[in-house]
This record gives structure tokens, C-alpha cells and sequence, in this order.
């Protein structure tokens, strides 16, 4: 500091170690300062035109012996230039851009909430790696399809009550065929999948194919125009009922528990022969009869069979040599039996309260 222009004692005299260390503080300064505002008032105590160390080494100019001027003059110089570079280059960085107190980095980050998987595609999730561990592939087909895959090389003749107006939803535009035109649709069902992966597979075969199917269904409490199912097909020599019976009781002791027992009713699908319904054992209670299984202790969960002669003619594999079994089961039937949900249209609605109650 200076009084009436001259240095006071305790003050260093310019030199070229008092240039060195004056800068160095003003690093220090610098470096110490939280916020642009504390920076810009320790360049004002080195550089400002009143008070400063650059304005005071000046002031000592006027009051020398003129042999001493010219190098006080040099020295301040030095120093104001040396502050003045590191100055524009602290300038240059983030923290001088901010306007005061606009960056508070010790403030904890914004935690974004997290979404979590739809409760149909956790149960879609667990009964894939359930069947990929059995040794099965999962394939994906379009929800697009046509008559001939979705019903004929499925066994299905033109007259089945299936193939009506009134449950497929049929598309305008028709694949035009020498023989015909040919119907498009919205898959009924994921078994349309069974005749493309044979048409393209060779034998043996292990597959589910996930996805969406449509039917001109109304709304209620268990049926919805659009829901998910699962198909299984395993083709290869030898493959027996005892098969089709082993992977299903694999799969629901996995899904439902290890006590669930199955159960076999005869029934008919046009694509296997003979053809299975598959209910479990309730495992709410255990097969005594409850509300949930409607006091019969049975819950129906799938329809399944082994694969018919008519559908391996279609895609031109032997059935005098290659047997196999099939499945189709539907994904919403099974998170509403695990997760005791009695209206399928709360899958549909993307309602959050609702949503937000499944595990992850
Ligand atoms: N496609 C049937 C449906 O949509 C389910 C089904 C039953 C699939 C038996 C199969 C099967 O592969 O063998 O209801």
C-alpha cells in the first residue's frame, strides 16, 4: 500500500523476486476464490486502477530518483502483464462464466425418477428365461399375417368357426396369388409362427414365440381385442406326450411354485392331435377350492397337444418321421393368476396407481 505515493515498509519493493512472488499470491488468491464474485475482487486488489499492487508499484514511479524510474517502471510492468495473462485465462474457464452463485457443485444431483417394467413384461421376461434355460430359442413373427399361415397350414379348413368374420380382424389389402388372392390379418394367434419357423428350420426345433395376437373381442373383465400370448413348439425324432407333459410341469413349478400339480382334459385343436387343455393345481389353495379357482382347484392356463400330420404335410416335413408337441398359453391369464388381478383391461390402461404396485 502507499501513502502519499511512497511504498510502506512493510510492503516489498519491485523487483524481479517480488514480480515472482506477487504473482504467485494472486494464483493462490485466485485459486482459493468460490465464486466468480471472490475472483473478480481479487483481480481489483492486484490490477484495479485505485489501491491495487499494480496501481501502487505505479504511484512509487512518480516519487523515485530518476535512475530508479525507469526499472520500478519495468518491474510493474512485468507484474501487471503477468496478471493480466493469467487473469484472461481464468477468464476463459467455466467457473468465471457462471454468473454468482448460479453453480452450487456441493448440491446433491436431481434424482430422476425411475420407470419400471410393465407387469406384462415381467411375466413375459421370467417365462422366457424359464423356457430359454429348458433349452428353447425365442422367435418373433409380425402381427401381420396371412389366412394361409394364421389357419390353413394350421389345419384349419375354410369353413372353421374361427376363420369368421366375426373373431379375425382381416386387413383390406390381399396378397395377390396365382390360385387367388389371399387374405391378410391380425394374427389370431402366436401358432401362425409354428408354420414360418418350419419353412425356414430344419428339425429338431425348440422355440416360444411371444407377441401380440387380435380378435374381434369386446371389452370385459377377461377378454380385450389385443392381448399377448406365448406359442411352444418342440419337433424332432421321438419326441413324445410324456415330453409335452415334463416341459409344461418344469414350467408352472417354476412359475407358480413347486407344489403346482397339472392336469390334462382332453380337448380339440385342429393343429394337434390328441390336444390337451392344461389347468394347475390353485395355488392359492392348493387344489381345496377357493374364490379364485371358483372352488373347482383348477386353473386353466394353456392349450396344447402334439403337432398334427395335416401341419407337418404343410411345411413339408415327414410325419412318419418327426413328431412333436405345441402350446399356446396366454401371458395376461398368467399375471393375472400370479398377481391376483381380476380385470384385464387394468393391463391396458396405463394407469399408475395401478402400474406401480408390481415389484420391478
Ligand atoms: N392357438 C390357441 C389359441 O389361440 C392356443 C394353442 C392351443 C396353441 C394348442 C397351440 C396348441 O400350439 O397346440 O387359443
Amino acid at each position: 500500500m502507499t501513502v502519499d505515493g511512497r511504498l510502506l515498509m512493510s510492503d516489498p519493493r519491485p523487483s524481479t523476486e517480488t514480480v515472482a512472488a506477487q504473482l504467485a499470491a494472486f494464483e493462490r488468491e485466485l485459486a482459493a476464490a468460490a465464486s466468480a464474485r471472490d475472483a473478480q475482487l481479487v483481480r481489483d486488489r492486484y490490477l484495479g486502477r485505485r489501491n491495487s499492487v499494480v496501481a501502487s508499484w505505479m504511484q512509487l514511479i512518480a516519487g523515485a530518483p530518476p535512475e530508479e524510474k525507469k526499472q520500478i517502471g519495468r518491474f510493474a510492468n512485468d507484474l501487471k502483464q503477468a496478471i493480466e495473462e493469467r487473469w484472461k485465462l481464468y477468464e476463459g474457464t467455466a467457473a468465471a462464466v457462471a454468473p454468482a452463485g448460479a453453480v452450487d457443485v456441493t448440491l446433491p444431483g436431481r434424482v430422476q425418477p425411475l420407470g419400471h417394467r410393465h407387469p406384462l413384461t415381467v411375466v413375459r421376461d421370467q417365462m422366457e428365461e424359464i423356457f430359454t434355460r429348458m433349452g428353447f430359442a425365442i422367435v418373433e413373427g409380425d402381427e401381420v399375417e396371412d389366412e394361409w399361415h394364421c389357419f390353413d397350414a394350421l389345419n384349419m379348413p375354410a369353413e372353421h368357426p374361427a376363420r369368421d368374420m366375426q373373431d379375425t380382424l382381416y386387413l383390406e389389402r390381399p396378397i395377390k396369388a396365382p390360385a387367388g388372392d389371399i387374405r391378410t390379418l391380425l394374427r389370431t394367434h402366436t401358432s401362425s409362427m409354428q408354420i414360418r419357423y418350419m419353412q425356414t428350420h430344419t428339425p429338431p426345433i425348440r422355440i416360444v414365440v411371444p407377441g401380440r395376437v387380435y380378435r374381434r373381442d369386446d371389452l370385459d373383465l377377461t377378454h380385450t381385442p389385443m392381448f399377448t400370448q406365448m406359442e411352444g413348439l418342440a419337433v424332432g425324432e421321438g419326441i413324445s406326450l410324456a415330453d409335452l407333459k415334463g416341459t409344461l410341469e418344469a414350467f408352472v413349478r417354476d412359475m407358480f411354485g413347486p407344489k403346482s400339480r397339472l392336469r390334462f382334459r382332453p380337448s380339440f385343436f385342429p393343429y394337434t392331435e390328441p390336444s390337451a387343455e392344461v389347468d394347475i393345481s390353485c395355488w392359492q389353495c392348493d387344489g381345496a377350492g377357493c374364490a379364485m379357482c371358483k372352488k373347482t382347484g383348477w386353473l386353466e392356463i394353456l392349450g396344447s397337444g402334439m403337432v398334427h400330420p395335416a401341419v407337418f404335410e404343410a411345411v413339408g416335413y415327414d410325419p412318419e418321421r418327426y413328431t412333436g408337441f405345441a402350446w399356446g398359453i396366454g401371458i395376461e391369464r398368467i399375471a393375472m393368476l400370479r398377481y391376483r388381478v381380476d380385470d384385464i383391461r387394468l393391463f391396458f390402461e396405463n394407469d399408475l396407481r395401478f402400474l406401480e404396485q408390481f415389484p420391478y
